[in-house]
């Protein structure tokens, strides 16, 4: 009976240690990017191809951290480093620079307080930057 307790007190525990990329994704940002990472257009952007783009100038890996929708996420650094992973390796093999790096929780720490106050304009000013 005992026993029976103590696994049943460990069962949200467990969950919580098993939670994966996909799992956040879906609970965290499918909300308004969708399960397909399509985005609603114009309003959500689509995660498709495009981060797989600004990776590949300079100040992007930081801005896509630094979105309201990433950086206040609930999720700790770690967990929102395993999202941004996998959002980029599912999302944009097809555009994201071979030698891509993964984001680490150290990483997320260090630039997760600057939040952008407005990062369409930040996006704009990257692009218009790398031209
Ligand atoms: C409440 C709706 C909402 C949620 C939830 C949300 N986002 Fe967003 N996201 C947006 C909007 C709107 C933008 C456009 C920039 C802005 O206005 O913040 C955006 C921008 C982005 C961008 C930059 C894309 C680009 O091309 O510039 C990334 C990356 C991103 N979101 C990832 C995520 C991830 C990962 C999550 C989950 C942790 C998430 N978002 C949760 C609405 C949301």
């Amino acid at each position: 009976m005992r026993a029976l307790l103590f696994a049943l007190l460990l069962l949200p525990v467990t969950s919580i240690v098993r939670a994966d990329p996909k799992t956040d994704y879906l609970l965290y940002c499918r909300g308004c990017h969708l399960a397909n990472g399509a985005g609603v257009s114009p309003v959500v952007p689509t995660l498709i191809d495009e981060l797989g783009k600004l990776l590949q100038v300079q100040g992007g890996r930081e801005y896509i951290v630094r979105v309201p929708g990433v950086s206040q996420s609930d999720m700790n650094d770690r967990r929102l480093a395993a999202v941004m992973n996998w959002i980029v390796t599912e999302f944009n093999s097809r555009t994201a620079p071979h030698d891509f790096e993964p984001y680490t929780a150290e990483y997320i720490a260090s630039v997760r307080d600057k939040v952008l106050a407005d990062p369409l304009r930040h996006r704009a000013e990257l692009l218009a930057k790398s031209r």
